[in-house]
């Protein structure tokens, strides 16, 4: 993983990394059976070059916290692309094309029982390209040996709070799947 973070660090494969402060590699336990994946750096992850530090990232360890999940214990966090798009922008397609090797090694080394889906992007780049979260929260989908969900961006929940109940019940349908397959959270 250290080889792989060293590489990504360094990394020039696309124009982000002309904009960038820090690249975000990600964050959290590699021996996790939990991944979230987002979509990209906003404003304060690349000032800080940790993954879901700002606003949103304070309503996510909210979220975590209920379910007995925790960043720095039993959880890991990434994200598609590792550099910020400016004004934070949705990453294009050619950005996360060129990115996705990155994720793909942070799955293959930590290998993950569950993978949740943080907003559109992320779904549709690692569950499919149709996905839409406002039907499909949620929903599991297993493809390999690995569980998929998606589920609300937390900064979505942000700008529209009625969605923060449906948002509940996704990290509980979460933490029943973890129970389900044995996952130990203690
Ligand atoms: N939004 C994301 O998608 N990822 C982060 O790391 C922060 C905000």
């Amino acid at each position: 993983m250290e080889r792989l973070k060293n590489e990504c660090l360094n990394c020039q494969k696309c124009p982000l990394a002309l904009t960038r402060t820090n690249v975000v590699f990600g964050h959290g336990n590699e021996k996790a059976k939990i991944m979230f994946v987002g979509e990209g750096p906003g404003e304060q992850e690349d000032l800080q070059g940790e993954p879901f530090v700002g606003k949103s990232g304070q309503l996510l360890d909210k979220y975590l916290k209920l379910m007995d999940m925790d960043r720095n214990k039993n959880v890991y966090i990434a994200n598609i692309v590792k550099c910020r798009p400016p004004q934070n922008r949705d990453p294009n397609m050619q950005e996360q094309d060129m990115c996705i090797d990155y994720l793909r090694e942070q799955v293959r080394i930590i290998k993950p029982q569950i993978i949740v889906c943080l907003g559109r992007i992320a779904a549709q780049k690692l569950i499919s390209p149709d996905f839409r979260v406002t039907s499909q929260h949620g929903q599991f989908f297993k493809k390999g040996s690995i569980h998929f969900m998606g589920t609300f961006h937390p900064s979505a929940l942000l700008r529209n709070e009625t969605n923060k109940i449906p948002a509940l019940s996704d990290f509980q349908a979460l933490r029943d799947k973890a129970k389900e397959l044995g996952i130990d959270l203690t």
